[in-house]
């Protein structure tokens, strides 16, 4: 069974599908993780097609065993860059990146091939319009600009106002891109969490998670 939780940067996709995950006892994935480890290759090689980079890029998430319910190690040709992602400058690098259609579709195919077998929650922009359309859940979570930029800005220990400007031009292009804007997919159920604690918004989810799994 997959749950898919698409949505803009600071709803809270990435809390609530690892909290999810770990209620659920299913995997996470992070396909935003995947565009990044891309945009890394990127920056580190600019002269290269980044649809070339994201074909040949073995990008592995691994959970922290000893440390349940942590964000899992992301490992990029064997080396663990969970850390190295998380810069501004690799935000905008990947928003870029994800704005290429070749590399798109390298990593939706790599995303298919991980969620084809087993129980999933599949965070990013188009899992629930693109990866998975049959998922047996489909989330769309937002929340207010300002909220989504607070929460942002808590996370990086950087300026609200700051975080807000970059996020707002980071919403444009991933709405406006000609190649698998973010929308909300058709039968998704939209999760305003402005507000809302965490734990409110996983019991909800899970909550539809378990009515979805008894019809399935
Ligand atoms: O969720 P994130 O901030 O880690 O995503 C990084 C970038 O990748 C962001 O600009 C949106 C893009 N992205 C995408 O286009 N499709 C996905 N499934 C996940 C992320």
């Amino acid at each position: 069974l997959l749950v898919a939780i698409d949505g803009p940067a600071g709803a809270g996709k990435s809390s609530v599908a690892r909290a999810l995950a770990r209620e659920l006892g299913f995997t996470y994935l992070d396909s935003g993780a995947m565009y990044r480890c891309v945009a890394l290759l990127w920056l580190d090689s600019p002269e290269q097609q980044p649809a070339a980079l994201a074909r040949e890029a073995r990008i592995e998430m691994r959970e922290d065993s000893s440390r349940p319910g942590s964000t899992p190690r992301t490992i990029l040709n064997g080396h663990d860059v969970t850390e190295q992602i998380r810069t501004p400058e690799v935000s905008e690098a990947a928003s870029e990146a994800a704005a290429d259609a070749g590399v798109r579709e390298a990593l939706v195919a790599k995303q298919r091939a991980l969620i084809a077998a087993g129980d999933w929650v599949a965070e990013g922009r188009d899992i629930g319009t693109v990866v998975a359309p049959d998922a047996a859940l489909k989330i769309f979570l937002t929340a207010s600009p300002q909220e989504r930029a607070r929460r942002r800005a808590a996370e990086l220990g950087a300026d609200a106002a700051t975080v807000l400007a970059e996020q707002m031009m980071r919403d444009e292009r991933d709405t406006s891109r000609e190649h698998s804007p973010l929308l909300k997919a058709s039968g998704a159920v939209t999760l305003d969490t402005t507000g809302m604690t965490l734990a409110d918004v996983v019991q909800r989810i899970a909550a539809l998670a378990r009515a979805a799994r008894a019809r399935y």
